[in-house]
């Protein structure tokens, strides 16, 4: 267990479901076994863009036990729910299995349902298709047509417009001292432990969706779209989510075709995604290119910063970068240039998956700075402290908080900073194994999502509180029952929690490390609410006394309150999108301030002197995310961040092959992930210190910012330790040979 700087007001409490999870008592969507249950499996496309001929369902109908075979021919009267990012709720444009089109390799083009599983599984695999082929591309070698500026695109202008502060050509141009060099980062799948899954059932014309989510809303009204049915009908219950890291945050191709096959079946239907279609029909990590031009005095003030990023995208969407976001804002660059473009390719489309700009953008930023640092050569701490700055770059305004300098020393103490020796090549261990350390930095923005809470207070000792979000693992309803139980001074056994669920209150996205920031000030709020309405109740009692001893006095079952919370600066709008299932959060730039998190990574690597293996003995992670509201899981977070960033260093690649299009390593044993062995030791450490501008509670992010910077820290390292500076990941044996 990490210490914290300064003790934290909040208590070290274990996760309030842990017992329930290590029992098999937290109950995930396909865990569910409802009466009369049908099971699902889809036979998707084999090849990868054109349009289907004809589909041969007869050998899948004679398999005994097969209820339904749905195929596009089915599906007429059903509409598509439209991109996220385009007033619409799913993580594409395109609905498979609505036209004959097939825009990517893996695409579902049937849905069998059967009694079992097994009749289900080996029916959908005697599906057969006639397609007509049509030529594809799906890596970033596209023609000049196929690469689209976001700059004058019909992407939100305000968002995705080039990023640019000063004179970055002119300064570049001028600068002493320059580095320009281009690094690459491919596909990734994020693969979520629990499976995209649906259960659908109809309970008396009501459609309710059993699903592990981020965004329960978007499933409420996406679907309602799609079925042209009163959203009021359709209750989204999503108690618990096995991992979503940004894969679950809409709408998915999965949900509507078990809710149709419910319907005409009249019995609930389980359809559960496996593994290898996971990494064909749900979002991912697109590949991208970086360019990163800096110029810099002798001092190793940075002075100009330019970074083009080219991103793929499918075909039929526009998934926008934001790459330059974060490479804006690391440092006090006077002068800055940011620019990005899509690249359309013959895939899914691309979404967002943990620190989705972040994490590449830092690579790319944190090596470059890591260079420059070499070629001037000053310390790369010292010369990310030469470059601090508590002014946000892009726009001026002040930064809410920024301990990214204290990140930085106090990291470099724990980890024995000063006992470096610069040379490439000349720290060895004991059996010759080459040393490496390296340092990176990372931020993420600090956004918010407006809330509308609910609570009540029972005679029986109950806490029910209701508010949007998601337990994802990453551990909100701990944070929620931190903040009521600290408040309301209850045992947090009585805390009932209701999150995820659409039935309880308006549920919004819970992704962009938002939802700590946005629910623990919500919950905060509509605790105090109730001790308020408490007090009217009985004035003048006992402040010692508990909500049920107030009750009781007042002789009252139930008090209930309701509070409403959004962004400083947010019109009363996002209420309203907050109650349609649409994306409403705020940030990084509010009215008055920008906010954004900060971590600090230094890494140490051995490279072994024989098989040129490369290990990662010990991180040391300083994190800067304002006050942390639940020790507990925030130290797993930042350790769990810091391992996907070891993964992304050293193992994660989806491998296309460009002429059969689709991921070949599509499962878990060829998508190469690290194990526990891989993992050495990890000291996380939080400045704690709260942010007194963005909220009540001071808190800002953390899950995203935790893996920004790690993936250039261990390429830092690996230069350090070789002389060989690899620009591009994963880094393999063959690099360093
Ligand atoms: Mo997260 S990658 O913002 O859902």
């Amino acid at each position: 267990m990490s210490m914290n700087m300064n003790e934290s007001v909040f208590p070290n409490q274990p996760r309030i479901d842990a017992r329930d999870k290590v029992r098999g008592a937290a109950l995930y969507a396909a865990d569910q076994a409802l009466p009369g249950m049908l099971h699902a499996a889809l036979a998707v496309s084999t090849i990868n863009r054109g349009e289907v001929r004809s589909i041969d369902t007869r050998a899948a109908r004679e398999v005994g036990g097969v209820r339904l075979v749905l195929t596009h021919a089915d599906m007429g009267e059903y509409k598509p729910a439209g991109h996220v990012l385009g007033g619409g709720f799913a993580f594409q444009s395109m609905q498979p299995m609505l036209e004959s089109g097939i825009a990517y390799r893996g695409q579902p083009i049937a849905l069998v349902v059967a009694d079992t599983l097994e009749a289900a599984l080996e029916a959908a695999s005697l599906i057969r298709a006639k397609y007509e082929e049509q030529p594809f591309q799906v890596t970033l070698d596209a023609p000049a047509r196929d690469i689209v500026p976001q700059q004058g695109s019909p992407l939100p202008q305000q968002m995705f417009a080039d990023k640019v502060a000063g004179d970055a050509d002119a300064a570049y141009a001028g600068a002493a001292h320059k580095l320009d060099a281009e690094y690459l980062h491919p596909p990734q799948h994020q693969n979520p432990i629990e499976l995209v899954s649906t259960v659908a059932e109809w309970r008396k014309g009501v459609l309710v969706i059993h699903e592990g989510t981020q965004n329960s809303g978007a499933i409420r009204y996406g679907l309602a779209r799609q079925l042209n049915l009163d959203p009021a009908r359709i209750d989204v219950i999503s108690p618990q989510c096995g991992g979503g890291f940004g894969l679950k945050n809409s709408l998915q191709m999965q949900t509507l075709l078990a809710a149709v096959a419910a319907r005409k079946l009249g019995q609930p239907v389980k359809l559960v995604v496996p593994r290898s279609q996971l990494f064909h029909d749900a979002s991912f990590r697109p590949a991208s290119r970086h360019r990163i031009q800096l110029g810099a005095d002798a001092s190793g003030k940075i002075l100009a910063a330019i970074h083009e990023a080219d991103q793929q995208t499918s075909r039929h969407d526009l998934f926008p970068a934001s790459y330059a976001d974060m490479s804006a804002r690391l440092y006090g660059i006077p002068n800055f240039r940011g620019r990005e473009r899509l690249v359309r390719t013959d895939v899914q489309t691309p979404g967002y998956m943990r620190a989705p700009f972040e994490h590449p953008a830092a690579f790319a930023f944190e090596s470059a700075v890591d260079e420059l640092a070499g070629q001037l050569g000053i310390d790369p701490v010292e010369l990310r402290l030469r470059n601090d700055t508590q002014a946000d770059a892009l726009t001026g305004k002040p930064l809410s908080s920024r301990f990214m300098a204290e990140c930085l020393r106090e990291g470099a103490r724990r980890f024995g900073w000063s006992r470096r020796d610069a040379r490439p090549g000349s720290m060895k261990a004991a059996d010759g194994a080459a040393i490496g350390w390296g340092v990176a930095c990372g931020a993420y923005k600090a956004a918010t999502s407006p809330a509308i809470a609910r609570i009540a207070a029972t005679r029986d000792g109950r806490i029910l509180f209701t508010v949007a979000g998601h337990e994802m693992g990453q551990g909100m309803r701990t944070a929620i029952a931190n903040v009521l139980a600290r408040r309301l001074r209850v045992d947090p056994r009585a805390l009932v929690i209701q999150i995820g669920d659409t039935r309880g209150a308006p549920q919004h996205l819970t992704a962009g490390s938002w939802g700590t920031a946005s629910v623990a000030p919500a919950a905060d709020e509509a605790a105090q609410a109730l001790l308020d309405a408490l007090a009217q109740l009985a004035p003048g009692h006992d402040a010692a006394l508990k909500p049920a001893e107030v009750l009781a006095l007042a002789q009252r079952e139930r008090i209930e309150a309701e509070v409403r919370r959004k962004a400083p600066g947010q019109p009363d709008a996002v209420y309203g999108r907050l109650q349609g299932g649409m994306p409403a959060p705020a940030g990084p730039v509010y009215p008055d301030f920008v906010s954004m998190s900060y971590a600090a990574h230094f890494v140490e690597v051995s490279v072994e002197p024989v098989t040129r293996r490369i290990r990662v003995p010990r991180v040391v992670s300083m994190i800067d995310c304002g006050r942390v509201v639940s020790p507990v899981t925030a130290d797993s977070q930042v350790r769990g961040g810091v391992v996907w960033g070891i993964g992304a260093a050293l193992r994660e690649i989806s491998e296309v092959d460009p002429r059969y299009g689709g991921f070949l390593n599509a499962d878990l044993a060829e998508y190469v992930l690290p194990v526990h062995a891989d993992i050495g030791h990890i000291d996380v450490g939080f400045i704690d210190r709260p942010d007194p501008l963005l909220n009540a509670s001071g808190v800002k992010g953390l899950g995203e910012v935790a893996m920004v910077g790690v993936a250039a820290a261990i390429a830092n390292a690996v230069h350090h330790a070789t002389g060989k500076r690899i620009r591009r990941l994963p880094i393999r044996i063959e690099d360093v040979l």
